[in-house]
């Protein structure tokens, strides 16, 4: 069968993720011009201040200088699904950090007197939170800017002391940009780099992983949690493997994995672990490292300086941020275990990962209640806080504009900027249009089950109301089989 692609000219034609939301961000961030006349004198503590919070009622393109009624109504802002890309601190973390924000401002590196002692102390505490939501010793916990640095370090720094004799590194397609970018500036060095692929839920194949390992293989670097479809590598079996092997350092990236799923350094026989502040609910600009040790590991440090954290990363530490992490993984550690907290904390916030799962599956159950042709891309065993889901015959970035009442990513933050599907679903082995119809659906600690109804409920609508748009959906409709179709041009 021949059918002309003038038949599908109803169809809008294919614009980028990117170009979408570009528009929606200028929209939102323009002055309001003529609107600015209208805006009603705000209460005093607002004058003078431009609000550019993105609320749906900006979204829709109006004033980006708030109205009196509307702060004092409070209009909702979009439903933040977005939870990969960043999670919001929580309030818990925040306390913890405005002290040394305020008053306790010493350097934590001032040896001599008190205010250094306490900011030290803090610090110190801080490292053990961490330490203790991944069974390690805290002072093989490295504080740095976040995971990209953390990775950074990791990889480049333990392929480098070790360039001498060994010059193979290993890591997988999947990888976050800062791990595969790290590898592609080792391998301008003279490096080799293997880069596995998955299988087609994610995973790698262990057997894959042996069969690259050479003699001269200095690290290893696999993920645990994956950003864009939550598929959890095998961890443990991959430690297990490596562990046959003298020589080989073990590093995964950790940054959407630390505080949401059990992860213990000696069990997971890990040697370095990559973790960022602002994916469990800290702060923006924290991370850290966890760097083995015994048996020692020995890196290159990338910054020289004064020879802060074990002389592995110089320069004057940051204490409102490192208390803010501490908070983080000391908060986190308590919602992965108290099953039996009290009654009020329990309502508050319950069991992260058990609400997490709870709410993920009213959110994959009520969309395919409702609408055919969905996939999940990956594991479906995967985190259940990070569901990516493509929807055939809708083009994702007319799905992203008509959900503007929901703060959702096509992918990663990085991929959404190109025209490029994604790397990661591309790896998986999804089809062209597939990957183009993907959405992530990032959920997290403070995410209701109303919020979630909402997001069902339009994405059911819209859905429909695209695919009622479609010729490709009709033809569907009409039995026709699309892959028999032999589409020309003229
Ligand atoms: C898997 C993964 N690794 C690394 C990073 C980079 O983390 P950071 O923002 O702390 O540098 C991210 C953030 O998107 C991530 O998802």
């Amino acid at each position: 069968m021949i059918i002309m692609l003038s038949r599908l000219s109803r169809s809008a034609p294919r614009r980028s993720i990117a170009s979408v939301v570009n528009v929606a961000k200028r929209q939102f961030v323009q002055p309001s011009g003529a609107d600015r006349a209208s805006v009603v004198e705000l209460p005093s503590e607002y004058q003078d201040e431009t609000h550019l919070s993105p609320r749906a009622d900006m979204l829709g393109f109006k004033a980006s200088i708030p109205k009196r009624e509307d702060i004092l109504s409070m209009k909702p802002r979009p439903i933040y699904l977005d939870m990969q890309a960043t999670t919001p601190v929580d309030p818990r973390v925040l306390d913890a950090m405005l002290p040394y924000l305020s008053d306790q401002f010493g350097n934590p590196h001032s040896r001599t007197h008190a205010y250094g002692w306490e900011s030290e102390q803090a610090v110190e505490d801080a490292r053990k939170h961490i330490a203790d939501l991944i069974g390690a010793d805290q002072k093989d916990i490295i504080f740095t800017s976040g995971a990209t640095e953390s990775n950074n370090a990791a990889i480049k720094g333990v392929a480098r002391f070790h360039k001498e004799k060994k010059r193979h590194v290993i890591t997988t397609q999947t990888e976050h940009k800062c791990v595969l970018d790290s590898c592609r500036k080792l391998g301008e060095e003279g490096f080799d780099v293997t880069y596995l692929p998955v299988q087609k839920d994610g995973t790698i194949d262990l057997a894959q992983l042996e069969d690259a390992i050479r003699p001269d293989t200095s690290v290893v670097s696999i993920m645990t949690v994956n950003n864009e479809i939550g598929v959890i590598q095998p961890i443990k079996e991959i430690g297990a493997l490596l562990r046959k092997h003298r020589g080989i350092y073990f590093h995964t990236d950790a940054a959407q994995a630390v505080g949401k799923i059990p992860l213990d350094v000696n069990e997971m026989n890990l040697d370095l672990m990559s973790i960022s502040g602002h994916k469990l609910y800290g702060p923006k600009g924290i991370g850290a490292l966890y760097v083995r040790r015994r048996p020692r590991v020995r890196l290159e440090p990338l910054l020289s300086g004064g020879g802060q954290e074990r002389g592995l990363r110089s320069g004057t530490l940051a204490p409102a941020l490192v208390v803010g992490l501490g908070e983080a993984a000391r908060v986190a550690k308590r919602e992965m275990t108290v099953r039996n907290a009290l009654l009020i904390d329990m309502m508050r916030t319950a069991q992260d990962h058990a609400r997490i799962t709870e709410l993920a599956n009213r959110l994959i159950t009520g969309i395919n209640a409702h609408v055919e042709h969905v996939v999940r891309n990956g594991d479906v065993n995967g985190y259940p806080g990070c569901i990516n889901l493509s929807f055939a015959y809708v083009e994702g970035e007319s799905l992203l504009m008509a959900l503007k009442d929901i703060a959702l990513s096509s992918g990663s933050a990085c991929t959404s900027a190109s025209l490029e599907p994604s790397y990661v679903l591309r790896a998986l082995g999804a089809a062209e249009d597939m990957a183009h119809s993907s959405l992530r659906f990032g959920i997290g600690r403070f995410t209701t089950e109303a919020e979630i109804d909402f997001v069902v409920q339009h994405i059911i609508r819209t859905v429909q109301k695209l695919r009622d748009m479609s010729p490709l959906w009709e033809m569907v409709q009409e039995g026709i089989d699309l892959r028999t179709i032999n589409w020309s041009q003229h």
